[in-house]
């Protein structure tokens, strides 16, 4: 049971967890305390001193942040004492470096920013020597602007903590420290993988995202809770919107992913820049031309009707909701009679188990990676990998040939010595085994020895990967002898050997959000939606059934994908 402690904060009796931090303690109990350089994703540091209370029987002041609670202590949180000194800490963040609130992109949402009017500064009471500090802007989503930086090293601790890749450190001591990347390098050269977890925490406007800044403080924008859909892990994210536009996408700190992010989830929904198809398209005469719903949707279905069910062959991929793709089922092959697939592996052939998660892999103390390269393909999976290292925990790869993971391996056997890997995860105590698409069945009943024993976590090569295998659909194109061949593409870049095996289909409906080779050649383009103007729900990595919400309005003409099935249903 846990062990519990009786404090008093400004006078009034509090318990609390043993082992919580002061700070800790005020917030359950509904008492704030100010903080710069806290977090609750990080380990706590006190660096900013902002946090500093009067604890009875202490000679000076204390940083809430990292003094432990104890039986029977008295704390004053707002005491004039503490109210002076932490007023003298404020004017010391902002006498240091050029914090001209007035031209700042986070004026209004930043945290010390905040802190200057609570405490009534208006001012700055210390001359402000205006240093020379430099701003990086070599990197291509987001500048570091060392003038707007408190030294608080979130962004450190992000990127060691919770992503794993140590980009971030301080070079120099005193007043001349910096926050540096790897050897002093820019940050455009260093080792850091645009994962966005140190901009996401920064208090201030010292890292600024490019696209979203000046583009609306928190009062001016909406959240949205949502999935994240290029990969198969699932991420749990925020859609920043503001006026049906997206502005920005976050990590959301209470999903699986705890806040932590990658490259494609973070950035790639504001930058992609292909075009978007908006209206259905009939091809007449080697040219596409607009058409309405009813014209598309009477073509293909008077064409599928006069093939018959053995000439139509309907692909989707596996990266679109759950609904879309149940009801794809529903209508191709329950009452269409036609040949249904997924375009992408589903790894439906390996009997092995699922439903290993984030947290998994963070407890373990021994990790299998096979036929998989997640920090290129599941990246948040990736760094909960390095981070289960940096706990301890052992990563043993099994590939053939070289890739990202194997550089953070501490052990690595080809696949021929599958069984050395094997008997390293029977002899630990909570193994954890990571299976891609380059596992092959006898692999896969090898591995089946662990079952009694580890958890598994099976990395689909699309997002919905494992509703495609409950629905029980086989991966992989043949269009030999079909005359009609319906596409799902939604915004996935198809590949080569798809575009030229359906260019001599007799007729090609593609369904898809973007323009690409295959709406190119498609006799009928029907438009998708994107992710953020799609609701449902999908399977993430762990098998778990999340919501997927619409954060922008959908643009007018376009119609769910599911409702176009059904409305293709009603005329066969
Ligand atoms: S860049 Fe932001 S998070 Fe990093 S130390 Fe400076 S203020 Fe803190
Ligand atoms: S973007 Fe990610 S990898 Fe790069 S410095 Fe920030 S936390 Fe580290
Ligand atoms: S790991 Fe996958 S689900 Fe998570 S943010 Fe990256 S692409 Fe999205
Ligand atoms: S929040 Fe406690 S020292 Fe910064």
């Amino acid at each position: 049971m846990e062990k519990m402690v009786n404090i008093r904060i400004n006078g009034r009796q509090v318990r609390a967890r043993s082992g919580q931090t002061v700070l800790e303690a005020a917030k359950a109990a509904g008492i704030d305390i100010p903080s710069l350089c806290n977090h609750p994703a990080l380990t706590p540091h006190g660096a900013c001193r902002v946090c500093l209370v009067e604890i009875e029987r202490q000679r000076t002041l204390q940083p809430a942040c990292t003094f432990p609670v104890a039986e029977g202590m008295r704390i004053e949180t707002e005491s004039p004492k503490v109210v002076e000194e932490r007023k003298f800490v404020l004017q010391m963040l902002f006498s240091e470096r050029n914090h001209y609130c007035m031209f700042c992109e986070m004026s209004g949402d930043c945290e010390l920013q905040a802190l200057a009017y609570r405490y009534g500064l208006d001012h700055w009471t210390y001359q402000n020597p205006y240093p020379k500090i430099p701003v990086d802007g070599t990197r291509k989503y987001f500048i570091m602007d060392h003038n707007r930086c408190i030294l608080c090293r979130r962004c450190i601790r992000a990127c060691g903590e919770l992503a794993a890749n140590h980009t971030l450190g301080v070079k120099f001591r005193g007043a001349k420290t910096m926050i540096s990347a790897d050897m002093d390098v820019p940050f455009g050269e260093s080792s850091c993988v645009a994962c966005g977890t140190c901009l996401q925490v920064c208090p201030t406007g010292a890292l600024v995202d490019r696209k979203s800044a000046y583009m609306g403080r928190q009062t001016q924008v909406e959240r949205t809770k949502s999935v994240c859909m290029f990969c198969s892990v699932g991420c749990g994210i925020e859609i920043i919107t503001r006026a049906g536009r997206v502005v920005r996408v976050e990590g959301e700190w209470e999903e699986h992913n705890k806040g932590v992010l990658c490259v494609a989830g973070r950035f790639e929904p504001v930058y992609t820049a292909r075009e978007r198809i908006m209206s259905p398209l009939i091809r007449k005469n080697g040219e596409a031309k607009e058409a309405t719903w009813d014209e598309a949707l009477d073509l293909i279905a008077r064409r599928i009707k006069a093939a018959g069910p053995e000439k139509v062959g309907a692909w989707t991929t596996c990266k679109t909701l759950n609904l879309t793709m149940s009801e794809f089922v529903a209508v191709f092959r329950g009452k269409v009679g036609a040949r249904v697939g997924v375009l992408e592996p589903t790894l439906s052939d390996l009997e092995l188990p699922a439903g290993g998660s984030l947290n998994d892999l963070l407890a373990s103390d021994c990790i299998l990676v096979t036929g998989a390269d997640p920090l290129s393909t599941h990246r948040v999976l990736g760094y909960h990998i390095k981070r289960a290292r940096m706990k301890g925990a052992e990563l043993i790869l099994v590939s053939n040939n070289h890739n990202e993971m194997a550089r953070f391996a501490d052990r690595r056997f080809s696949r021929d010595e599958l069984d050395k890997a094997i008997r390293i995860g029977q002899a630990a105590s909570s193994p954890v085994v990571v299976y891609g698409e380059g596992t092959n069945k006898k692999e896969a009943e090898k591995l089946g020895g662990l079952k009694r024993k580890a958890h598994f976590i099976p990395l689909f090569p699309a997002t919905n990967g494992y509703h495609a295998k409950v629905l029980g659909l086989q991966s992989g194109l043949d269009t030999n002898g079909m005359d009609i061949v319906y596409l799902l593409t939604e915004d996935i870049a198809v590949p080569e050997d798809v575009v030229r095996q359906v260019r001599e289909v007799p007729f090609l409906v593609v369904h898809a959000t973007t323009a690409g080779p295959l709406t190119e050649v498609a006799d009928v383009v029907l438009p998708g939606l994107l992710l953020s103007e799609s609701e449902g729900s999908l399977y993430n990595l762990e098998g778990k059934k999340v919501p997927v919400r619409k954060a922008v309005p959908i643009p007018e003409g376009l119609i769910p994908e599911n409702e176009v099935l059904t409305e293709l249903a009603a005329r066969l």
